[in-house]
């Protein structure tokens, strides 16, 4: 049974070939109709449950996508409209759409609900977000950054502003895929400090936003505030100082790059001349997400890697 909870699920070899098949199969449907099944359909007849504690726009239309263009199906539901939602645990949840459905997809707000799902589910488990991670946006953002040329081990990746989930899978990646992070975060908004350990080395956290930007290849930022969060103006304030403005990326190389998962905030994390510039590659991120959890979804069906 392969779970995608965590990109450690996949190790090095299968981010790999999840990147390389996502590749292969983005340039074999250039110009297709976004509905149009891939010619070999290698989905068809499975159907993936996917489960939202949490709204998304980019996570709930790239996985139908997906899913559409594998030739396989899905069945989409708020946990608020489940039985879910009102107290039906999520052991006998994980039971129940493991009979009607091939793969099991969910956003949630507890990272521990996630792996009580996969402890009980007969079907692969997908990480579409949690408090702790979201491993499926670094499967897009890899794939981003390498459609952009440049070659993962080496890169100097920098992160500015919330030490949150989304940068907790960047750091993830990097010891995985053997690329450095310096993340620049406020006290009492850093990452936690196990996870710094856990990157052997790959990731370091500063407290200046110019030494973290300071020759990087890839800027990336996330929102302050994210979802479940009270939206704290002492934390806005914190910070503020941490907002990717075009003057802090003029400390990064020349020809880097700009991410962000989206949604944005302009004028708080980052700044509109930056976000809507030409170093931004937000949109064919965003695109990517479908590409990525296509081979996210064949590697969980032991399809690749
Ligand atoms: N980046 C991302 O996961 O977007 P959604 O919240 O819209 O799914
Ligand atoms: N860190 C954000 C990411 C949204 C895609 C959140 O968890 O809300």
């Amino acid at each position: 049974m392969r779970h995608f909870l965590n990109l450690s699920d996949a190790g090095p070899d299968g981010i790999a070939a999840m990147l390389a098949d996502a590749l292969d199969r983005k340039a074999a449907r250039i110009g297709w109709p976004k509905g149009k099944p891939d010619a070999d359909a290698p989905l068809a007849g499975r159907v993936l449950a996917m489960v939202f504690e949490k709204n998304s726009t980019r996570t709930r239309f790239s996985f139908d996508g997906a899913m559409r263009q594998l030739g396989g199906d899905t069945i989409i539901s708020d946990a608020s409209q489940m039985q879910l939602g009102r107290g039906e645990s999520v052991a006998d949840t994980a039971r129940i759409l493991s009979g009607y459905c091939d793969a099991i997809m969910i956003r949630t707000d507890d990272h521990a609900k996630i792996e009580e799902m996969a402890a009980y589910a007969s079907v692969p488990v997908i990480n579409g977000l949690t408090d702790a991670s979201h491993p499926c946006q670094i499967m897009a953002d890899l794939l981003t950054i390498i459609e952009a040329g440049k070659a993962l081990p080496g890169l100097k990746v920098a992160w500015l502003g919330d030490g949150n989930n989304v940068l907790a899978s960047i750091v993830e990646a990097a010891s995985l895929m053997r690329f450095d992070v310096v993340a620049a975060c406020p006290q009492g908004f850093q990452p936690e400090a196990a996870a710094i350990v856990r990157a052997s080395g790959r990731a370091r956290v500063v407290a200046d936003p110019a030494e973290a930007i300071a020759g990087a290849d890839v800027v990336v930022t996330d929102t302050w505030i994210s979802m479940g969060q009270a939206h704290a103006e002492t934390k806005l304030k914190a910070l503020m100082p941490y907002q990717v403005t075009s003057q802090l990326m003029m400390c990064a190389k020349p020809d880097a790059v700009f991410l962000h998962c989206l949604p944005a905030h302009r004028g708080e994390e980052v700044a509109a001349d930056v976000i809507d510039g030409p170093q931004s590659l937000i949109w064919a991120e965003a695109a990517n997400r479908l590409h990525a959890q296509k081979s996210v979804l064949r590697w969980c069906f032991g399809q690749i890697g």
